[in-house]
């Protein structure tokens, strides 16, 4: 539902200053590409707590009995300390209070302690130490030392005990999962070595003030919904000077690279542009994680003129595409004029974007003849993969100018059906 405060916060140049200073430094420390890195405020580290819980299954030899079938429940609570302008995949310290109560065969045992280790988004691997009672003939006291990994919500360990001397390994699930799945809002995505880079972490500096006349599960909906995209917008502005780089090192035109850097200050804008939309609803601030712009080693000669080609027609003409038609589609529903020009601009940049990939598409083809020909009949059927609209799919949004997830998707097919002609007729 539009409101007084959306209407004057799309109109108030000045609102949230901090943001979008913060945003300036950014951009500023992306456009030199990994020659500097962010240093303000790196060095800073925030403490979170966690808490998990689980349950594993495993086998133990020696101690009570002569050891078996070794499984239980144990739960952990505890502290990491992570600089939160660092990529969400980078490691970070992490250390907890566990409890375990298992089982070595029938024989019980109960177990207290510490572990600690590095973890990251993915998972984590934790050193333990545990003091504790085993019961059972052979049993006493113990102390199992330890090294455990998790990856998501599955965990493996091995466990020695000097005091038991017995020795065992084994398997389990942990709750709620370490997971920080990589995305990108259909858009320029920014690549690593194997694939789309993970986002960078959104982080909210307050508690969000959910405004009257809106639901709080509306509202909700909504802040969480334009603060995906806030996070894939400033996502794609490395992702632009990456390509940037790129078409730099392969000898491109002048005019395609300062196009691509261009395009990353248009990111820019749509990044302070979405996460105020956030704000309109209630959010909070946003501080927006550090991107690591260098996140991979720039192809050279044919292997640039091919992974250019690639990339701009799965990320650019069809990603992009995607996004300016969606987001004109949004500008339609959008219920405020404020909103609805917004996502005008947005979808006009996004569509200058897919022009300026098809360009470099042309441009790598002319270059690089049947190499990249054959790279791009190899992609030719690819789709944008791991995109997503961003949007909370909870809750119908299309009142408030969000098309859902499914909505997103017909407007891609409808896009890639338009686009295969012209990829066609270029690399025929
Ligand atoms: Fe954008
Ligand atoms: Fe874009």
């Amino acid at each position: 539902m539009p409101n007084d405060a959306e209407a004057r916060a799309l109109r108030d140049p000045l609102i949230e200053r901090p943001l979008i200073e913060r945003l300036r430094t950014g951009l500023a420390a992306a456009g030199l590409a990994g020659l500097v890195s962010l240093a303000t405020g790196a060095e800073a580290q925030d403490f979170q707590l966690f808490g998990q819980g689980g349950t594993y299954i495993g086998y133990t030899w020696g101690g009570p009995n002569g050891g078996g079938v070794t499984w239980g429940f144990e739960g952990r609570v505890g502290g990491e300390l992570r600089d939160p302008w660092r990529n969400a995949m980078d490691p970070f310290f992490a250390a907890a209070a566990v409890a375990r109560f298992g089982f070595i065969g029938i024989e019980p045992g109960l177990h207290l302690g510490g572990q600690a280790g590095a973890a990251n988004g993915w998972g984590s691997l934790m050193g333990e130490v545990l003091l504790g009672y085993q019961w059972g003939e052979g049993g006493g006291f113990s102390m199992p030392l330890g090294v455990q990994l998790d990856v998501a919500f599955a965990s493996t360990f091995i466990r020695a005990d000097p005091f038991l001397e017995s020795f065992g390994f084994g398997g389990g699930v942990v709750l709620p999962p370490r997971m920080f799945m990589p995305m990108a809002v259909a858009g320029r995505a920014l690549h690593d070595e194997v694939g789309h880079a993970a986002l960078p972490a959104v982080e909210r500096l307050d508690e969000p003030r959910l405004p009257a006349d809106v639901g709080a599960e509306l509202a909700t909906a909504l802040c969480t919904s334009w603060e995906r995209r806030a996070q894939a917008e400033w996502a794609s502005v490395p992702a632009f000077v990456q390509l940037a780089v790129q078409l730099r090192v392969a000898d491109a035109p002048a005019c395609l690279v300062g196009r691509a850097l261009d395009a990353a200050q248009d990111e820019l804008r749509h990044a302070v542009m979405t996460a105020r939309a956030s704000m309109c609803y209630g959010g909070a601030p946003l501080r927006l994680g550090r991107v690591t712009p260098a996140t991979r080693a720039h192809a050279q000669g044919r292997d640039a003129l091919a992974r250019l080609a690639v990339e701009s027609w799965v990320d650019g003409c069809l990603g992009e595409g995607e996004a300016a038609a969606a987001v004109a589609h949004e500008a339609d529903l959008a219920p405020a004029p404020e909103l609805a020009a917004m996502q005008r601009a947005i979808a006009a940049d996004e569509a200058r974007h897919a022009e300026l990939a098809w360009d470099v598409l042309a441009w790598a083809l002319a270059e690089g003849g049947d190499d990249v020909r054959h790279a791009l009949a190899a992609v030719r059927d690819a789709r944008p993969s791991d995109a997503t609209s961003g949007v909370d799919s909870q809750v119908d949004l299309r009142p408030h100018g969000l098309l859902s997830e499914a909505e997103h998707g017909a407007i891609g097919d409808a896009v890639r059906e338009r686009a295969l002609p012209r990829f066609d007729r270029l690399v025929a």
